[in-house]
Order: structure tokens, then sequence, then C-alpha cells
């Protein structure tokens, strides 16, 4: 097995999406065994069939289950670590949207969205750490946000559980360092995932509408691809980042950076 992942066993949660699907695809041809963790059965085989049509000798298999349920994460990281043989790496990717100001959210819509980015990432770690402490060298990838770190309108919801996961990055840093297990994090800038494209096809906006949201936003002056933030996820991941764990690593294109 060659490849910057060869051997590894790698769950992927929100493998279903745009960045969960890619980083799951990248995965598998760096020679990783893969489990893609989402909610949606429909999302999980679209994203395995199309990982399998560009690369029929991809080791990828699916696996339903509701991260923001505690017993739902434990069984599902049981389920993959028995399909894999143990768990290398987890990619906490899963994450749900709110669109408000802060005065409009409701007591549901906090319990909604901290359930899911906020618990949801602390269930999956928790249910994986057995395995990830046996691995030979264990390690967990977070999918945060620019706005984890930065500020903006409408989104506030959103982005408090961004910014509460770096900080749970930087705690199971600490505390799973003695058990060799590293924990890093990546914060994608805007990415143009089908989750966009669809909302913004939704309200009637064409390619020039949409490349102009990003024109001023970035440094670079544009919107990422999806393997650009899977190629940062694959290097926290892989061996190459042997000696880094407690890192919020930007992928923004220099957002944060303005
Ligand atoms: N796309 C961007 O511009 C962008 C920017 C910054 C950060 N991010 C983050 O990257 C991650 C992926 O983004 P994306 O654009 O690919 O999103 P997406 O909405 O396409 O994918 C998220 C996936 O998570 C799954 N999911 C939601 N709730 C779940 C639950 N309770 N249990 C299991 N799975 C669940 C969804 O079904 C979906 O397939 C998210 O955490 C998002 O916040 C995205």
């Amino acid at each position: 097995m060659t490849g910057r992942l060869a051997g590894k066993k790698c769950v992927v949660t929100g493998g279903g999406g745009g960045i969960g699907g890619g980083t799951g695809g990248l995965f598998c041809a760096e020679g990783a065994q893969v489990v893609l963790l989402d909610l949606s059965e429909d999302a999980l085989a679209a994203a395995a069939n199309d990982i399998i049509a560009n690369n029929p000798n991809a080791n990828v298999s699916t696996l339903s289950a509701n991260i923001a349920e505690e017993d739902d994460a434990i069984r599902a990281m049981t389920e993959a670590a028995s399909r894999l043989g143990g768990i290398d790496v987890l990619v906490n990717n899963a994450g749900i949207r709110k669109f408000n100001h802060l005065v409009d959210a409701t007591p549901e819509s906090w319990q909604d969205i901290i359930s899911v980015n906020l618990l949801g990432t602390a269930n999956c770690a928790k249910a994986a750490m057995p395995y990830l402490r046996e691995a030979p060298k264990g390690a967990i990838v977070n999918v945060s946000s620019v706005y984890g770190v930065i500020g903006r309108k409408n989104m506030g919801q959103y982005d408090a559980t961004k910014a509460a996961i770096n900080s749970m990055t930087r705690t199971l840093a600490h505390e799973e360092a003695e058990h060799g297990v590293r924990v890093n994090c990546v914060c994608p800038g805007g990415t143009l995932t089908p989750f966009h494209k669809a909302r913004f096809a939704a309200d009637g906006m064409d390619q020039a509408d949409i490349d102009a949201i990003q024109a001023d936003a970035t440094l670079m002056r544009r919107w990422a691809s999806v393997e650009e933030i899977a190629y940062p996820i694959l290097w926290l991941a892989s061996d190459e980042a042997s000696f880094i764990t407690g890192v919020i690593l930007m992928a923004d294109g220099g957002k944060s950076a303005k």
C-alpha cells in the first residue's frame, strides 16, 4: 500500500457533504481505508459512488448516524472500528448552519446547532478516543471555520460553535498528547460546495454574483475548492504532521489576515 495515509483507518463525519466527501476521496487516493459517516443515507450513497467512480480501488464504506446523540456516536465509532480493525484518524467535519441575527435566535435553534456542531464534535471525539489511543499515531482533525476566529453579521450561532470547536481542539491537544493522539483544526474560508451552489441557485444568483461574494472578502479574491480544504486536512491527519498538535490552521485565502 502506498500513499500519504497508507494503511490508515479513517472516519470522516459529514462524509456525505462537499468537504467531507472530498476529504474521503482524497484520503482513499492516499491509501486510507475510509468510513464516511453522515445523517443522510442518500448523501452517503452519492458521495461513496462518486469516490468509487473516480477511483475504483477506493476502500470506502458508509455509516449512517446522528452525531448529536452520544449513544449514536458511540454506536457509529464502535461499528467503524470493528469494520476497519481500529481507528487511526477521525475527521470531525459534520456541521449545520443557521442564518439569522443573534437577537432573533431561539432556544430551539441554539439547541439544534449546539447539539450538532459542538456536542456532535465532542461526542465523536469521545467515542473514537479509545481506538485513537490504541492506534500507533492517532489523530483528530476538526473542521471549524474562519468565522470561529473573525467576526461578521448573520451567522452568530454557527460562528460561536466554531469558536468553541477551536477551544475544544486546544483542550483535547493538551489532554491527549500523553496518550499519543494529536488534535488539530482546519478553519476553511468560503468553499464552493454543493450546499452553497444550491443555496445560491435558489436565490437566482449566477456565477458572476457568486464570484463577487469572495472578490473583496479574501486576499486571494476567490472561493476555495473542496480539494484546497481537503489537502490541509490530509496533511494534519498524516504522519508528515507528527510534531503538530493544538494548531488552528487557517485555510481561508488570507481572509483572517485582512
Ligand atoms: N463550505 C464552506 O464554505 C465552509 C466554510 C467554513 C467551514 N465549513 C465547515 O466545513 C464542514 C463541511 O462543510 P460543507 O460545506 O461540506 O457542508 P455540507 O452541509 O455540505 O456537509 C455537512 C454534512 O454534515 C452532515 N450532518 C449534518 N448534521 C449531522 C448530524 N447530526 N450527524 C451526522 N451528520 C450530519 C450533513 O448531512 C452534510 O452531509 C462544516 O462543518 C462546515 O461548517 C464550510
